[in-house]
């Protein structure tokens, strides 16, 4: 990687934002062409660092499937390191609501404090629980963007049971579930570029002030903060932790797959249109490439990312294996046909080519190669899919598929 290209990158930053979509319309260096998509060979799910065979899942979860962890960890969203000075979490009940929605559900807002001598940071996770059911209810858990302190929830927000922003939160509670929500900018800004008022302060050895290459940028942070949130869910009995979909759109969707990737206890994983280092394969270099990525949203991933932008072929993974590191539990991948600048045909080869380490598990997963038709959902099956009609969002046909793939898999 030249380091004319950091440069530029570094220049870039004041000027850059969260709106990619207007990037599409301007850059002419995007290709979403499908013939136009390079040859490219996967790195091999299923052999291992010796070149051995990984023939059994046993092979797979002591060899094979910690090894591909490492690599993500190190090289793409970067680990976490130890902080110096042990953490102090407390789980603090701000306000409680039992008669949410005329009584349907339960609402209540949580404050997660994490501090050490070093700083303290707060985050707001919301856990409703649907009323009047037996025992706790299995739950969404979303990496969200709306900001879970602010009135975006609020009841009175609610038209037919959905709120201003689409979540049909009365779908979820008639169905039986629990929604609770993380918000994205509680522990990182969104394109956090200093790390010095981020969660990333209270793990600084003395003389640090920034992220080293392999350690974490933004998404491994959000990814972090979504695994305390399970550990308060294991403390609340109104929700079955062990029956808890984690879920998330776009950016929130690629830091979906990265969460439940390293942390067994999410039982399910719905990346809803994660694209580029979300689902998407890197190899394709179609819609939203690494260097687009690095180039808007510098430090989403770690710096040692950045080292293979336009040398994707060089890369120890590609995002099939990402998905694979969820396997047995189910994953579920969801594309839009305009969405191209996420590239779904890509979302769909990973999620294909993901199905060979459930196969493995004696799942039933993806056989074909070919994308299903527009509109037709794939729900039983370990590796679910849909890919319909229209742009970045998540719409109410969406939610449904969702839950029939949760309904499938964790009300058996
Ligand atoms: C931008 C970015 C995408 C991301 C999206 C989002 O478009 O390039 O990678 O998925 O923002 O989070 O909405």
């Amino acid at each position: 990687m030249n380091r004319l290209f950091f440069l530029l990158a570094v220049l870039y930053l004041p000027l850059s934002h969260s709106n990619a979509r207007e990037a599409k319309e301007y850059d002419n260096d995007i290709n979403y062409d499908e013939l136009k998509v390079p040859h490219y060979d996967l790195p091999k799910l299923l052999i291992g660092p010796n070149g051995e065979k990984i023939s059994t899942t046993d092979k797979w979860e002591n060899i094979r499937r910690p090894q591909i962890l490492s690599l993500y960890s190190n090289l793409i969203y970067g680990r976490v390191p130890e902080p110096e000075k042990p953490l102090n979490i407390t789980f603090k009940l701000v306000k409680e609501d039992k008669g949410f929605m005329k009584g349907k559900a339960t609402r209540k807002d949580i404050d997660i404090i994490i501090s050490n001598d070093k700083d303290s940071k707060t985050m707001r996770f919301l856990v409703f629980s649907p009323n009047g059911v037996e025992g706790p209810a299995p739950a969404f858990l979303k990496h969200s963007f709306n900001n879970t302190k602010s009135n975006d929830f609020d009841a009175s927000l609610l038209r037919k049971g959905k709120l201003k922003n689409g979540w049909p939160l009365g779908e979820f509670f008639d169905r039986g579930y629990g929604f609770c929500a993380v918000y994205h900018e509680d522990l990182v800004g969104h394109n956090e570029v200093s790390f010095n008022n981020s969660i990333h302060k209270l793990f600084y050895p003395k003389g640090q002030s920034f992220p080293k290459a392999s350690e974490w940028g933004v998404i491994s942070a959000c990814a972090w903060g979504a695994m305390k949130a399970m550990d308060y869910l294991e403390t609340d009995n109104d929700v079955d932790h062990k029956r808890v979909a984690i879920m998330g759109h776009s950016k929130m969707g690629k830091t979906t797959l990265w969460t439940a990737a390293q942390d067994e206890r999410f039982a399910l994983a719905i990346a809803a249109q994660s694209g580029c280092a979300g689902a998407a394969l890197w190899r394709r270099k179609s819609g939203e490439t690494l260097k687009k990525m690095v180039t808007r949203f510098p430090y989403w991933l770690c710096r040692n990312a950045w080292k293979f932008v336009d040398q994707e072929d060089d890369l120890p993974i590609d995002q099939h294996m990402l998905l694979a590191c969820i396997a047995p539990r189910p994953v579920y991948v969801h594309s839009g046909v305009k969405d191209t600048w996420a590239d779904g045909r890509g979302e769909y080869l990973s999620a294909f080519h993901a199905s060979e380490v459930y196969k493995l598990y004696g799942k039933k997963a993806l056989d074909s190669e070919e994308s299903p038709p527009v509109g037709k959902a794939i729900i039983e099956s370990h590796v679910g899919y849909h890919i319909r009609e229209g742009g970045h969002s998540i719409q109410s046909f969406d939610w449904k598929r969702f839950l029939d793939f949760a309904d499938y898999h964790l009300k058996k």
